[in-house]
């Protein structure tokens, strides 16, 4: 294996920039939801200046020692002038409370929302308190001949996190922003394995969510003069940097065809034992047809895969679920593609629950209140209806059907709550 697997020196990305990180290869699982093929790195990097030294972003509280030991192989403690957070999460902070012992004269430079959730995470020593720099958009840190420049890029993917910019170089620390969970001792995009899978892998899971706080980070990264990014995980990329931000202006652009740009989209997904969540499904379809300006789509999980309705789900107005109750519960598909839409943004989304029953029915409740979690809008009460549909109960599926669709076409008042009856 290449040096920075065997030994604790630093690698260098420019004259007087290195990384400091430690590779984690046998990690098989990430923040218990993402798996790790071959492990990951957690990357921390050092920039000299003139008049100082900074370190930006640490690794995880275990693989400290390796931190310092490659710390120590570019810079003395008391050069540090200068501690950039681009992101607080453990495996980025964890040796931070070791290295502010350490370098207590360097000032700390994180972003406003960084330093409120750093009181958490710092719990009080006794200790002087480091000098922190809250720090936004095109705020710069000078080093003497060397100038860090910061953009504000939250939600990618906490609240706090931000990239820097190393002006002169053309350098780009990004924390987690184009990294993935990657472990090559290689180091470098164009050296390393294949880690493609990885990249999107992590884009879906990660960033996804946050898609539109990905294209405004965009919009400020492209601007730049990029010879290298930065990642806090995964490759360093210094061939053909620009790709990977073309990439993710790609993945965080809608992917659908917008035939509907015009129109409200509808997405009823049901699954049907008898046949009888179907029939209200068809009927609640039928009914939000009949209201003009709303597509409407109509899919049995049972011929589909959650992870395929994915990008419909993110394109969608308004989603419906329909689930028989079973053993006191809604079924697995539904389940299923409940619980994927952790990975994309359906935050104030139209939603809705119907259901065929035979005993107890729980199944709409829990739905509306996983929608509800979700923080969907979920305004109408779900249907449940015993066994069979009839003729007039088939009605009250066509009135839902509307009710969504005027909801999703701004037709239906808000409703009116007088004060005085609740009283
Ligand atoms: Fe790599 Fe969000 O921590």
């Amino acid at each position: 294996m290449p040096a920075a697997g065997l030994t604790k020196t630093a690698v260098e990305l420019a004259p007087g920039v290195h990384w400091v990180g430690a590779l984690d290869p046998h990690l098989r699982n990430f923040d218990i939801i993402l798996k790790t093929a071959n492990g990951t790195s957690y990357n921390a990097y050092v920039v000299r200046g003139e008049q100082g030294v900074a370190v930006i972003d640490t690794v995880k509280e275990e693989f400290a020692d390796t931190f310092f030991a490659r710390l120590e192989s570019v810079a003395r403690y008391d050069e540090i002038t200068v501690i950039v957070l681009n992101h607080l999460e453990p495996d980025h902070s964890g040796a931070l409370p070791e290295l502010l012992r350490r370098a207590p004269q360097a000032r700390v430079y994180l972003s406003s929302r960084a330093q409120m959730m750093l009181k958490a995470l710092l719990k009080p020593t006794g200790e002087k308190a480091p000098e922190y720099i809250p720090v936004t958009t095109d705020d710069e840190v000078d080093l003497g001949g060397r100038t860090l420049r910061f953009l504000h890029t939250p939600y990618l993917h906490w609240p706090d996190t931000q990239c820097t910019y190393l002006v002169e170089d053309g350098l780009l620390f990004t924390g987690d922003i184009f990294g993935c969970h990657f472990c090559d001792a290689r180091l470098f995009n164009d050296t390393v394995g294949d880690f493609r899978f990885s990249f999107e892998y992590y884009y879906a899971h990660i960033m996804r969510p946050f898609r539109e706080y990905v294209l405004d980070a965009i919009a400020l990264i492209e601007p730049l003069a990029i010879n290298l990014i930065a990642p806090a995980h995964g490759p360093i990329l210094r061939h053909a940097p620009r790709d990977y931000v073309h990439r993710y202006r790609e993945l965080a652009t809608p992917r659908l065809f917008n035939e509907a740009r015009s129109e409200k989209t509808l997405v009823i997904f049901y699954i049907s034992a008898y046949g009888n969540t179907r029939r209200m499904a068809e009927a609640l379809a039928a009914g939000a047809e009949a209201i003009g300006g709303v597509r409407v789509s109509l899919y049995d999980l049972e011929g589909g895969e959650s992870g395929i309705f994915t990008d419909l789900i993110e394109e969608a107005d308004g989603l419906a679920f329909g689930s028989p109750t079973i053993n006191a519960d809604a079924v697995k598909p539904i389940w299923d593609v409940l619980s994927s839409l952790t990975t994309v943004n359906v935050k104030g989304k139209l939603g809705a629950a119907f259901g065929s029953y035979g005993w107890s029915g729980e199944a709409v409740r829990l739905i509306e209140d996983r929608l509800r979690g979700l923080k969907m809008r979920v305004p109408l009460e779900g249907l449940r209806i015993k066994l069979v549909p009839d003729a007039g109960e088939l009605e009250e599926c066509r009135s839902l059907g509307e009710q969504l669709a005027r909801h999703l076409t701004g037709q239906m008042k808000n409703r009116e709550i007088d004060l005085a009856a609740l009283a």
